[in-house]
């Protein structure tokens, strides 16, 4: 197996990185790339204003996320006491996949100068060196200079990595741009981010970031949503706030109300059982037996407090959000569409999503009715059990429609 090695102060990451990251497990065909946040980088003193090393390797994980399932991030040089060096780790590494053949990717100027860095030739011992050439400079004399004089010295294999998109900035200059968003800047640090990253940097406040978060606007409670959520189901989320927003602007309801409930409706789907329960049980949300072990169904109460006590969102919206999973007898317009956006979304595949989809420009409560009897069918073919909300919420719209 190809491992590469992504080592970085991440602070934050961007798409740069990112960027890289992805086009180096190309180009160098790589099964797997670990992330890894240094703890103490031995070039450069970090300043003031730095994420904490647990911030930065959260953003890690969410980059790496991004970055598909080949990706993960390490909390291998965070763990370490002391100087994080290059050398230290890639042995650790090696121990740890004797069999692999290990990559270390880096920057132009890193891999220019690699022949300084602290026990250069333990570095060649565990692997090979690959280095991001980001112009038509970098792939000429000058790498190839120093490919041969690192073969030459330390026996050293390399590889040049050829970044076709250039992406410009420097996690210092993202830095100060994201303060000075709150200062009258005119420059969109949202350019330059993976949003789930920068909606992680505005939950926790960094970098002199001063969201407000009971009143984001919707590109920020967009950000800060997804960084809540596992990358795969972002499709899901923008389809669900697509429909949610052109459903309401046809049945005559809200459309930004419409999008913000879409935007949080699964905020805490991958919430753990007992954070849920604790979530709940801090905003006196009461829950039945069902309930109490099911993360499906407590992510929709959850999402919905979420949305009103941490983001400010009004009533209407905790109760859109609320019963999002299993609908409940006298559903409003607004309820209903969140409801069935959810169901019938784009990237929803399931026989029967395109009656679904003509209905619920014709009929709000036949699609309601047809949504539920497909639930209520499934879940009993599958042995699971029903919620009573869903069984009520079913009768309801059938005696509405007779
Ligand atoms: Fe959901
Ligand atoms: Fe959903």
């Amino acid at each position: 197996m190809k491992i590469g090695i992504y080592g970085g102060t991440f602070d934050p990451p961007h798409l740069g990185h990112m960027e890289a990251a992805r086009t180096a497990m190309e180009q160098l065909g790589l099964d797997r790339l670990l992330i890894i946040p240094d703890r103490e980088p031995p070039h450069k003193e970090l300043e003031g204003n730095a994420a904490s090393p647990e911030q930065r390797l959260e953003m890690a994980r969410l980059m790496a996320d991004g970055l598909g399932p080949r990706a993960e991030a390490s909390d291998l040089e965070l763990k370490r006491e002391g100087k994080s060096y290059t050398a230290d780790t890639v042995e650790a590494l090696h121990e740890e996949f004797p069999d692999d053949e290990l990559w270390l990717l880096m920057g132009t100027d890193m891999f220019l100068t690699i022949q300084n860095w602290y026990q250069p030739e333990r570095i060649f011992q565990y692997a090979g060196v690959a280095g991001f050439a980001r112009n038509h400079e970098d792939t000429g004399e000058m790498f190839q200079e120093q490919c041969e004089y690192l073969a030459q010295r330390f026996h050293a294999r390399t590889e040049i990595v050829h970044l076709p998109k250039i992406v410009e900035i420097a996690s210092r200059d993202l830095r100060r741009m994201l303060a000075s968003e709150w200062t009258g800047g005119n420059v969109d640090p949202a350019e330059y981010l993976w949003p789930p990253v920068y909606g992680y940097i505005l939950r926790e406040g960094l970098f002199g970031t001063k969201a407000d978060l009971k009143h984001l606007s919707d590109k920020h409670l967009r950000a800060v949503s997804w960084s809540m959520v596992k990358a795969k189901r972002l499709p899901h989320i923008k389809g669900t706030e697509e429909t949610a927003v052109a459903l309401a602007k046809f049945w005559g309801v809200d459309p930004d109300m419409a999008r913000r409930a879409a935007i949080l409706h699964d905020c805490t789907k991958y919430w753990e059982l007992e954070e849920q329960v604790a979530c709940c049980d801090k905003y006196g949300i009461e829950l039945d037996e069902l309930e109490r072990v099911s993360v499906k169904f407590l992510h929709s109460k959850t999402g919905a407090a979420l949305a009103k006590y941490v983001f400010g969102e009004p009533d209407a919206v905790f109760d859109a959000i609320y019963c999002h999973t299993t609908g409940k007898p006298g559903m409003n317009t607004f309820e209903k569409i969140l409801y069935l956006a959810d169901y019938m979304e784009p990237t929803r595949d399931f026989d029967g999503v395109e009656e679904m989809r003509k209905l619920v420009w014709e009929d709000l409560d036949k699609a309601m009715i047809l949504g539920l009897e497909m639930t209520i069918d499934e879940l009993h073919e599958r042995g699971l059990i029903v919620h009573k909300n869903a069984l009520d919420a079913l009768d309801d719209f059938r005696r509405k429609v007779q």
